[in-house]
């Protein structure tokens, strides 16, 4: 049975500590991949890394230890303190390698630093190695916007940008249309983020760029290491955080929030015919009472399961978070089920998998 929300314990009874996660599927084997959190407000900082747990049916796990590590020596950029977020692993058939990328934020900096990071491994559960931190698509214009604003900002709109002081949320005055063009040299920002595999084994990094502002979806080379240097701005201005997409009957669907810190709003769903958009802005896949769609059953999404071998068999994966004693924000599992062709979410206090069987 899942409990959502409720403590999950592993195989050995004690509670999953995989905040922020993601499921890759290989070989038969679910491996499940999140934050490592500490008690305390110092658990919203790494201090320990990535947890990797691996299971056969979901809900039975088993700690297969740290499969990324925070790195003490000199010149790490992982160091304990920095901040480590949102990781997801896929695997690459061009190199056989597992591919981890995830959210970084150098020690020290808050997150003004908005890079991703990208670490590898030979074998599911790891060790990672990792391989370098980078602002996505650094000289690369986005596709779609149009030829006369594929230009670097004036000095004058440098210093109106400036003169904001821009931080993660949204505000009325947000100029949506600069902050890509101030980005187009060193990089564009990369915050929450997830990854998603095409059908056609194209990978894909979704992050939150522009300040939060706007999400990029950027193409991976064959490696899955790099950006490949195509990449679209998706519904500019909006604030979409915690990104996590899913395909169904051919067509692409977003789940996202709003940018509020820890606290959970209301989840937005966006569909769109082809992952280069254009994307279209559904509303609250949440179906419940007033408070239950206004905090998406207190819960921020992180990743969209599909279930292997089942049939439009979807699972909304969600934290709960807790941010004055990181370690006890709990994980947050719901069915999805479809309605009027569109991927929902309706609160149980308890499911299993026959849910996908009726
Ligand atoms: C919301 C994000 O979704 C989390 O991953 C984390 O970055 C917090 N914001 C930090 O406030």
């Amino acid at each position: 049975m899942f409990k959502p929300g409720e403590l999950w314990p592993d195989t050995h009874g004690t509670p999953i500590n995989a905040h922020g996660g993601g499921i890759l599927f290989h070989g038969g084997t679910y491996w499940w991949f999140g934050e490592h959190k500490i008690e305390g407000e110092a658990g919203n900082r790494a201090h320990v890394g990535f947890h990797v747990y691996a299971s056969e049916n979901l809900v039975d796990w088993r700690d297969e230890g740290i499969a990324l590590a925070v790195d003490d020596s000199p010149g790490s950029e992982i160091p304990g303190g920095c901040v480590m977020e949102r990781p997801k692993v896929i695997h690459c058939p061009a190199t056989g390698k597992f591919v981890m990328w995830f959210h970084l934020e150098p020690k020290g900096g808050g997150y003004s630093g908005a890079r991703c990071a990208v670490a590898i491994a030979d074998t599911p559960a790891g060790p990672y190695r990792y391989l370098h931190s980078l602002r996505p698509n650094a000289g690369v214009w986005p596709e779609n916007v149009a030829e006369e604003d594929k230009r670097p900002l004036s000095a004058e709109e440098a210093a109106h940008l400036e003169s904001l002081a821009l931080g993660g949320a949204p505000f009325p005055w947000y100029p949506k249309h600069l902050c890509y063009r101030r980005d187009h040299e060193g990089g564009q920002m990369s915050r929450d983020m997830t990854l998603f595999v095409d059908d056609d084994g194209s990978a894909y990094h979704i992050h939150a760029a522009e300040n939060n502002g706007t999400l990029h979806i950027s193409l991976l080379a064959d490696d899955f290491t790099t950006p490949a240097g195509r990449y679209v701005r998706v519904m500019p201005g909006r604030f979409h955080e915690a990104p996590a997409l899913m395909k169904w009957n051919g067509r692409y669907f977003l789940f996202s929030s709003d940018c509020t810190g820890w606290s959970p709003n209301p989840t937005r769903l966006s569909v769109a015919d082809s992952i280069w958009g254009p994307w279209e802005e559904l509303g609250n896949p949440c179906i419940g009472n007033g408070a239950q769609m206004a905090n998406s059953f207190e819960s921020q999404p992180t990743f969209i399961l599909p279930v292997p071998g089942k049939q439009d068999a979807f699972i909304y994966m969600a934290d709960r978070w807790r941010p004055r004693n990181a370690i006890d924000g709990r994980h947050l599992w719901l069915p999805i089920v479809f309605k009027h062709g569109c991927p929902v979410i309706e609160w149980h206090d308890q499911w299993d998998l026959g849910v996908f069987d009726v």
